[in-house]
Order: C-alpha cells, then sequence, then structure tokens
C-alpha cells in the first residue's frame, strides 16, 4: 500500500518505518527542513534501539522517503496517518493546532479513497471533528479512523512489530478490513485486531495510559507506607503479584512516572472529565501522587543531611525518564536537580544517553561525567533515578572509595539493603527498610 505518515516524531518515525519495513512505500512528512534533511542522510535525531538500522535499511530498499511537501506525499497516498504532536495546553487538555493545521493543508490534496487515520493521541471526538473538517473542505465524506498507537519509547520496534493488540476506531466496515490488512504481517502471533467506534479508540488509548498511571501511583504511595510501616514493598510486590488477577506489571515503584505521555494523557483525559462535568476524582490523584513521589529522594536526602546541603557535592546517575531513551521530558531526574541546585549543593551527572538533551537545558550549572564512576569522586552521596543496565552491578569496594561519604539514594531499589549495609553504606531505597 502507499501510506503518507504526516509528523517525524517518536510515533511517526517508528510506524512510517515499520510500515516500510512490511513492504509499503511510506513516505514520511515534516515540516521541519533540518529534520528531513538528517532523516534522508541516514541520521536519526532519538536515540531508540534498533530504528536506526531498520530506517537506513528501508530508505535503501526505496520503501521508505521523507519530504517537507506535505501535499505531494498525499497525492498518491491510499492511506494518510495524521503523528503530529498533540502537547499539553494550558489547561492540561491537548493542543491540537499542529493537527488542525495539518487536516487544512492536506485536504484538497486527498485521493478520493483515501483513509486518514489519527495515530497521535487525540481527544475523544477528534475524528469527528476531522471529518467534519473534511467534509467542510473537500465537500464530500471521507473515511477518517483512529488506530492508537501503545509502543513504549526503548522498546518502540518490538513494540510496534509484535503488538499485544491493534485498535482502530473506524465507521464502515470496510475501513477496517483495509486496515486489518495494513497490520496482517504484525498480528502473525495470533493477537487480536479490535474494531470499534472512533470514540471507543481514542478512549481507550486514554484508559490504557491511566490505568498504567494509576498502578504506578498506587504502588508508590503503597510504597511510602511500607517504608513508614515497617514493610518492604519488594516483598509486598511479590505477595500480591502471583495473584492472576493483580499481576507484576507496572507495579514497580520509583520516583514517580514521567515521559511525554503518561503525565500529559492523565492530565488531558482529567480535563475532558471536567468539561464533561464528571469530577475526575481517581485521575487527580494519580497525578498529585505522582508529583509527590518525584520528590521523594528530595526528602530522603532532607532528612539525611538536614540544613547541611549547600555545597555539598550530589552525584546524580539516571537522567532519562526511564532507560533505554535519551528522553528527559518530565523525567523525575530533573524534579531532584532542580531542587538540589535550589539547595546550594553541587550536581555531578551521568547518563549513558541523555546527558546531550541536558547539557542543552542545564548548561554549566551542572558537571557532565561521561563515565559513571567520574561522577560520585568525592561526592557526598550518589542519587540513583534511572534503571539503566550499567547501573545494576557497579564495583561497590571502588565506589565506596571513591565517594566522599558512603551514601546512596537509590530511587528504582536496584540493590538489596541487607547486602548494602553490610557492604558499609547508608542505603535508603523506596518502600524497603533503610
Ligand atoms: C507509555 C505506555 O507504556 C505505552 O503503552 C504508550 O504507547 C506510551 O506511553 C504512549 O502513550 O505513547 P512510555 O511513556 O514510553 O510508554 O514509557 P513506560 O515504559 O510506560 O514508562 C512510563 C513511566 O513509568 C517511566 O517513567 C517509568 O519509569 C515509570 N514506571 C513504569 C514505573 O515507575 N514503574 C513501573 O512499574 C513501570
Amino acid at each position: 500500500m502507499k501510506i503518507a505518515v504526516v509528523g517525524t516524531g517518536y510515533v511517526g518515525l517508528v510506524t512510517g518505518t515499520c510500515f516500510a519495513d512490511s513492504g509499503n512505500e511510506v513516505i514520511c512528512v515534516d515540516i521541519n527542513k533540518a529534520k528531513v534533511d538528517a532523516l534522508n542522510r541516514g541520521e536519526i535525531p532519538i536515540y531508540e534501539p534498533g530504528l536506526a538500522e531498520l530506517v537506513e535499511h528501508n530508505v535503501e530498499a526505496k520503501r521508505l522517503k521523507f519530504t517537507t511537501d506535505l501535499a505531494a506525499a498525499v497525492k498518491t497516498a491510499e492511506i494518510v496517518y495524521l503523528a503530529v504532536g498533540t502537547p499539553q495546553g494550558a489547561d492540561g487538555a491537548a493542543n491540537l493546532s499542529a493537527l488542525w493545521s495539518v487536516v487544512e493543508t492536506l485536504a484538497p490534496h486527498l485521493r478520493t479513497d483515501a483513509v486518514v487515520v489519527t495515530k497521535s493521541t487525540v481527544p475523544v471526538g477528534t475524528c469527528a471533528r476531522i471529518t467534519s473538517m473534511l467534509r467542510e473542505f473537500t465537500g464530500r465524506d471521507c473515511d477518517v479512523a483512529s488506530n492508537p498507537e501503545f509502543l513504549k519509547e526503548g522498546a518502540a520496534i518490538e513494540d510496534f512489530m509484535k503488538p499485544d493488540r491493534v485498535v482502530v476506531g473506524v465507521r464502515r466496515q470496510e475501513v477496517a478490513d483495509i486496515l486489518h490488512q495494513l497490520y496482517e504481517p504484525f498480528l502473525r502471533t495470533e493477537k487480536p485486531f479490535l474494531s470499534m467506534s472512533p470514540e471507543s479508540a481514542e478512549m481507550t488509548k486514554y484508559v490504557a495510559n491511566a490505568l498504567l498511571s494509576t498502578k504506578i501511583s498506587f504502588i508508590n504511595e503503597m510504597a511510602n507506607l511500607c517504608e513508614r510501616m515497617g514493610g518492604d514493598i519488594n516483598d509486598v510486590r511479590r505477595g500480591i503479584g502471583h495473584d492472576s488477577r493483580i499481576g507484576f506489571a507496572f507495579l514497580f515503584p520509583g520516583v514517580g512516572y514521567g515521559g511525554s505521555c503518561f503525565p500529559k494523557d492523565v492530565r488531558a483525559l482529567e480535563a475532558m472529565a471536567i468539561q464533561h462535568g464528571l469530577e475526575p476524582t481517581i485521575l487527580r490523584a494519580v497525578d498529585a501522587v505522582n508529583e509527590r513521589q518525584k520528590s521523594v529522594i528530595a526528602s530522603k536526602i532532607e532528612q539525611h543531611f538536614g540544613a547541611e546541603l549547600a555545597g555539598k557535592t550530589i552525584a546524580v546517575w539516571g537522567l532519562a525518564f526511564k532507560p533505554r531513551t535519551d528522553d528527559i521530558r518530565e523525567a523525575p531526574a530533573l524534579t531532584l536537580i532542580d531542587w538540589l541546585l535550589e539547595k546550594g549543593a553541587k550536581v555531578r551527572v551521568h547518563d549513558p544517553e541523555a546527558m546531550n538533551n541536558v547539557r542543552a537545558d542545564y548548561g554549566d550549572k551542572l558537571a557532565y561525567c561521561d563515565m559513571r564512576m567520574d561522577a560520585i569522586d568525592g561526592a557526598d552521596a550518589l542519587c540513583i533515578m534511572t534503571e539503566w543496565k550499567d547501573y545494576h552491578s557497579p564495583d561497590f569496594a571502588e565506589m565506596y572509595q571513591l565517594l566522599k561519604s558512603p551514601v546512596i539514594f537509590d530511587g528504582r531499589n536496584l540493590y538489596e539493603p541487607d547486602r548494602m549495609r553490610r557492604r558499609g553504606y547508608k542505603y535508603f531505597s523506596i518502600g524497603r527498610p533503610t
């Protein structure tokens, strides 16, 4: 099939590349010329395992192209995927201005049999609104479908190629059939293709992210309770996870969820509820607990160092909001760093991929260390904010020598508290005995 994908952010780039890889002719469009030029040279603007190789392979096979020319890309496309950014607006609701502008621009160039599909996370009712906009601009009824994306950063290719399910929201069975055909190569493992109304599909995306966020905020609150009451959240997690009704996924306590999706989507759903006259009690709590959790390491540091933090050197391992990405949007590490700087501490940071992004925002306010051990050399404490593999098994004896005082605040529960105590460390983690 001939496919145009508008927007080459995370979702658009992965979608376009994976559809090209399954044999389709894909043209990806972006208004950012520098980005398009870089992509045509095979340079990938984000760090995502496996993506660069896949882009290169499909560009070479001439199945994948990048352009700034939206009209030309849309003219021949049987399917037009919309994957432009939908950032959080001032009131918490998604800002759809980029999407509206794309719809208006592409309308005159659409083939009469083209299917327009939203891939960005968009508020419930967006498909219906695009349908009426296209009717106004073209004078005819165009097929508009919703096909929410469930991929995770850091595992994007794998998630796209082997989805747990594919959800489409359509008004006509024929459109579902076209999309089913497109997804067939990815559904060989008998995973379901679920067809529903556009409103249900749009809602599915928000509900999935909101429920996953709820699990994280819930376990974080339970972890904080464990700490105060003497339990160990890791044991509790095992104790509940073996109940098949509960399971283990997304119940790891930590420093709160970040990234470009959970925080934004929980707030957008909250805004939608309010717009429709419903008090979003649970969503508000999920967001509030998460905001508080992002300061959990700061509270522990304050408790330990008291008023003596000014002038101390604190090392931070892990800046990205999670491992295997360079994305620092809403990253809990940044909340900690801002607080440390405000308190007058000197901050030394390490991250395997996200350092350039942090440097662009913080400049010379921080010391950037290419080697993880350089960050802790002479530091008064180490904070672990992202569970990169590099941090799982360091040489504890060497660390002990390097740190000025052997104090670790572990926001991801990477080490065993008992062993850390035996190694001579003061070790603080989340929801476990100190
Ligand atoms: C999330 C969803 O998992 C995807 O299904 C969805 O497609 C995507 O949002 C999106 O809407 O585009 P992502 O933001 O890439 O994916 O990252 P996750 O792996 O879900 O992690 C989100 C945050 O939750 C991270 O900060 C992570 O550290 C935190 N987390 C996750 C926990 O604190 N505990 C856990 O048990 C799991």
